[in-house]
């Protein structure tokens, strides 16, 4: 048995950005499983933008860390003790367990993982929760059909590298924003869309999207707010619609402090546009459908992946305050363990 259980807890909620001062560590002795338990020995963590929002109190559709408690994430990892029916020492796992080097679990929400289907750090990223939200968003809410044009926001991200490319495999043009000249690179070069934006260098917004989708956008996938939102909205076409899937720039900003709008809603109207969000987790039978259909996909090479990796536990508040300001190129995870 393991000996020592090193921690990420919640030193204080954040006001505004979250910085490194609103994370502590500490170390316990590694707890045995008891009836109906199973011990993971922690190997890959995601980071991911909702944790933000976890770090604030308040309610929300998921529950606040606690201040002085570890936070929590998806994580792969392996058994190493169980005296849970079904699960044994040695069998790959995911699930929603701590930042740290070992989780006691009930077992609940975890779900074993094949070590063959695709390399391990996967089950976070493209064939875990973030490529579950692009095909969750594009089929469920986008009502994507052949042929039609798709924008996604924050495009080269885990969850916008994964929309642009099963737009891309259900035969639609595609665009994408990212912020900088080589994240558009990749998706034009490496992911096959149609066109890129970077929005950083772009100028009017406006008038980059109206280039990048010349004969306007049919489903608009949103991750990230503010005005590329905004210019997207104006080049909707009639009966579009706008998957409302997240809103990054918001995430670090008071409530007091933030912009109003989007501006331009009234087009919304004449266009008979329609605007919705969703939780990824309450279509539990389509992400099971992406598992199987984005590992065959993988499989036959209509799929490309990227991940930045971070070495470490300890690096882990850096990666995730890092995936907040876009350094992250890809999906951002957190190796714990080498072995
Ligand atoms: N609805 C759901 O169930 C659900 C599930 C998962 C994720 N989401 C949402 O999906 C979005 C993407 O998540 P992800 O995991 O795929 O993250 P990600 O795209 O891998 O990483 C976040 C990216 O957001 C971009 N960004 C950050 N601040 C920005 C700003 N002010 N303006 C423009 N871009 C900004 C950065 O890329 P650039 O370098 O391009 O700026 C950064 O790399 C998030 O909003 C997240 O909350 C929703």
């Amino acid at each position: 048995m393991p000996e020592i259980n090193r921690r990420v807890l919640l030193e204080s909620r954040p006001e505004g950005w979250v910085g490194l001062d609103n994370f502590a560590f500490d170390e316990m002795p590694v707890a045995e499983p008891g009836d109906g338990e199973l011990l993971v020995r922690n190997v890959f963590l995601s980071v991911d933008p909702y944790m933000r929002g976890r770090m604030n109190a308040g309610k929300s559709y998921i529950a606040p860390f606690e201040v002085g408690e570890p936070l929590q994430g998806g994580v792969v990892g392996q058994v190493v003790a169980s005296r849970r029916d079904g699960f044994g020492e040695g069998d790959w796992v995911s699930g929603m367990l701590g930042w740290e080097s070992y989780s006691l679990t009930d077992g609940e929400g975890v779900l074993k993982v094949d070590p063959d289907l695709a390399p391990l750090s996967y089950h976070l990223g493209i064939l875990g929760m973030p490529g579950m939200t692009a095909y969750v968003g594009l089929t469920a809410i986008g009502r994507l059909a052949l042929g039609e044009t798709v924008f996604v926001t924050a495009a080269s991200g885990a969850v916008g590298s994964v929309v642009g490319q099963i737009a891309k495999n259900m035969g639609c043009y595609v665009a994408g924003s990212a912020g900088s000249d080589a994240k558009v690179a990749f998706l034009t070069d490496e992911l096959g869309f149609d066109a890129g934006i970077n929005y950083k260098s772009a100028g009017s917004a406006g008038k980059a999207v109206r280039a990048a989708c010349p004969k306007g956008i049919d489903v608009h996938f949103e991750n990230v707010g503010g005005p590329i939102f905004e210019a997207a909205l104006f080049n909707m076409r009639q009966n579009g619609r706008i998957v409302l899937c997240g809103m990054i720039a918001d995430y670090n900003v008071e409530f007091s402090e933030l912009p109003p709008g989007p501006r331009g809603l009234f087009v919304m109207i004449g266009r008979s546009l329609s605007m919705q969000g969703f939780i990824v987790f309450h279509y539990p039978e389509l992400c099971r459908e992406w598992v199987i259909k984005g590992s065959k996909w993988l499989a036959e090479g209509k799929l490309r992946y990227r991940e930045s990796v971070a070495e470490g536990l300890d690096a882990a508040p850096a990666a995730f305050i890092g995936m907040l300001k876009g350094q992250n190129f890809g999906k951002q995870i957190v190796r714990i363990d080498e072995e």
